[in-house]
């Protein structure tokens, strides 16, 4: 389990953009982190990766504090996809065998090579494999960018807003994918979303954030029309729709 506790991050000393965080993320756990642009959702998946330095709290990987991991180790546990993968002028098979990074001593061995053949089936991305990443389409990038992060083998996913820009049968795909990580390979999962009805319908747990802190955190329970109002100033109708909650915006004029 990934323990994030009363964590505070500014990049200025002055205001802070994480105040007092604390959620994990948990084994066979899809969490969805959720809040306004500009809130701290991707600085939060930053600290945790350890791109940035939180001043206060602590984040600890199964009672170890991630401060004592080596890079290489930390690439182990936890694989990170950011919020814009940039397309480069790389090969599909290169790009995902990046994600063997960690494991790679000398030599690439034929078990990493083997480990990219299997994803590149996985995703349906074969026939792409020596494709240049700026010739994909969005839907083909992202799949990508989590079969590098699979190569990784890590026990922990920290996904930044993955389904941005795709299509709607994409981004079910990816989801799916990933909450069957969560489920059924015991990995832990971190995921930015804006689509309320894509994290209820997928996640399990739920970070509202609020003013660079944590409005609500828990189980499905904690999405209300109330909190939601709060947290985006939007007014919705909340229906229960076979085992998930429907989300849907009221007819509210709102002014630009
Ligand atoms: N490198 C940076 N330097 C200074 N401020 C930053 C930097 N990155 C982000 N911020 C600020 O920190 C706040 C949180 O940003 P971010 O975590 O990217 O928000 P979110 O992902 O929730 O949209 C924003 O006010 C943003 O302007
Ligand atoms: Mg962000």
């Amino acid at each position: 389990m990934i323990n994030i506790d009363s964590l505070s991050f500014s990049f200025d000393h002055a205001h802070l953009v994480l105040d007092n965080v604390s959620c994990r993320i948990e084994p066979q756990h899809c969490l969805a982190i959720l809040g306004n642009n500009g809130v701290g959702k991707s600085t939060l998946l930053k600290c945790i990766n350890r791109i940035y330095h939180a001043q206060q709290g602590s984040i600890t990987i199964n009672d170890t504090d991630i401060d004592t991991l080596s890079k290489k180790e930390l690439a182990k546990q936890i694989a990170y996809v950011p919020q814009n993968s940039l397309a480069t002028h790389t090969m599909v098979f290169d790009a995902v065998l990046l994600g063997r990074k960690p494991y790679i001593q000398w030599d690439i061995s034929k078990q990493d090579k083997n480990i990219v053949t299997d994803l590149l089936e996985k995703f349906a991305l074969t026939a792409y494999a020596s494709r240049y990443l700026n010739e994909l389409s969005g839907g083909e990038m992202q799949k990508v960018v989590l079969a590098r992060a699979m190569a990784q083998q890590p026990q922990f996913l920290l996904l930044d807003e993955p389904t941005n820009n795709l299509d709607p049968r994409n981004q079910h795909e990816i989801l799916q994918y990933v909450q069957e990580l969560a489920h059924k390979q015991q990995i832990g999962v971190a995921i930015v979303l804006h689509d309320l009805n894509l994290a209820l319908r997928y996640c399990d747990r739920f970070l509202l954030m609020k003013n660079s802190t944590v409005y609500a955190y828990g189980s499905a329970e904690i999405i209300t029309a109330a909190a939601i109002n709060e947290v985006y100033g939007l007014q919705v109708e909340i229906i229960e729709h076979r085992d998930t909650k429907l989300i849907v915006p009221c007819d509210t004029k709102y002014n630009i």
